[in-house]
């Protein structure tokens, strides 16, 4: 028997996201992004977003249709983010999804942006073992999670108290002139660097917890840039930001790490945005190994937002039987990542 067809609906940030997914294959995923029209701001504008997600989400949709050559009276159930994310964008894929389920008469699941983007991992490299430690790193978040089951059971172990990992990254490009979101340029910039040419502090929030903090590295950043320039000296871009971009990757690898060790789970998923990073996947590969866990890390394409991740996680839930959330589930931006399922 071939598994359920499930569209997901992905719009809680700048990326307007649609995936079909049929038990754990990728048949499409369809992306319209918002990014450009953020830029100049230097971070996503949520009115701009929201529009821009109702302007794109039709057509997105035909699209992943089209690329995965079916129709849409062949959708079996329809995933959508629910939470958290930016109120009003998330509303737009909400209303969205709920108008395809009740024109085409399937069940809707509301879900966790976080548990997908745990989920997305499974199109790549199949079912994930239970337990697993996730370590998620997006602009949102930085959280390490001990999954026991995707569909239901993940437990917190550490969050960032202050600035997520990406936010770190988005505001440090800010400072050295590079542009947003700063991921990418940071990376970029960071391969032609000396990541050790300035010692920028390890954020070891509470040792041997799994909490982070970021805002101390970024003030850091910041200093060192000010003081470089009150000098009257050139700031070496690809040095810090490949000293900066060793900092993060350090922090995360080795709480990563700890926190599989200490539950004795040999399995580490890492995803999100910043799992797209180069350094931070090429030094938790060389962690994991040297500690014997088995590391999984989406392709980069898969990391940041996209439609397939929803898609997935629905796919799961359907899988395993789960209550579809209605027609009256709330978009909920705070959405925690205790709750898989929008009630
Ligand atoms: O998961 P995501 O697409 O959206 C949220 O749910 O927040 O993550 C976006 C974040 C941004 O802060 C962006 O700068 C960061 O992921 N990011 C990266 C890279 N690509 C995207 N950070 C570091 N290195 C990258 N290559
Ligand atoms: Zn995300």
């Amino acid at each position: 028997m071939t598994a359920p067809l499930v569209l997901g609906i992905e719009s809680s940030c700048d990326e307007t996201g649609v995936g079909l997914v049929r038990g754990h294959d990728l048949l499409a995923d369809a992306i319209a992004s918002s990014v450009d029209e953020h830029a100049r701001f230097g971070g996503v504008v949520p009115e701009v977003a929201s529009r821009a997600h109702l302007e794109a989400m039709v057509p997105a949709v035909r699209r992943a249709l089209d690329v995965a050559g079916v129709g849409l009276g062949q959708v079996d159930a329809i995933a959508v983010t629910a939470g958290p994310g930016l109120a009003g964008a998330l509303l737009v894929g909400v209303c969205a999804a709920k108008a395809y389920a009740l024109a085409l008469g399937k069940p809707l699941y509301g879900v966790n942006h976080l548990a997908a983007h745990i989920a997305v991992d499974q199109l790549e490299h199949g079912p994930l073992p239970a337990p697993a430690i996730a370590l998620l790193v997006s602009g949102g978040h930085s959280s390490l999670l001990l999954v026991r089951r995707l569909t239901g059971d993940i437990t917190p172990l550490g969050a960032t108290i202050d600035d997520a990992a990406g936010e770190a990254y988005d505001k440090v490009a800010r400072l050295l002139g590079l542009p947003f979101p700063g991921g990418p340029p940071i990376d970029a910039a960071a391969r032609t660097g000396d990541a050790g040419s300035v010692k920028f502090p390890r954020s070891k929030y509470r040792d041997g917890t799994a909490d982070f903090s970021f805002s101390g590295l970024k003030t850091a950043v910041a200093r060192w840039v000010e003081a470089r320039e009150a000098a009257g000296l050139a700031v070496p871009v690809a040095d810090v930001a490949a000293s900066f971009q060793e900092a993060v990757a350090d922090v995360l690898t080795r709480k990563a790490v700890d926190a599989c060790l200490a539950q004795g789970v040999d399995h580490l998923v890492i995803s999100g945005g910043v799992a797209a990073n180069s350094r931070l996947r090429a030094l938790a590969a060389q962690r994991c190994e040297a500690a014997g866990i088995r590391l999984r890390v989406p392709r980069p394409g898969l990391c940041t937002d996209n439609g397939a991740m929803v898609a997935a996680l629905g796919s799961d839930l359907v899988a395993a039987g789960a209550e579809p959330s209605g027609a009256d589930f709330a978009a909920d931006s705070g959405l925690p990542v205790t709750q898989v399922l929008a009630a």
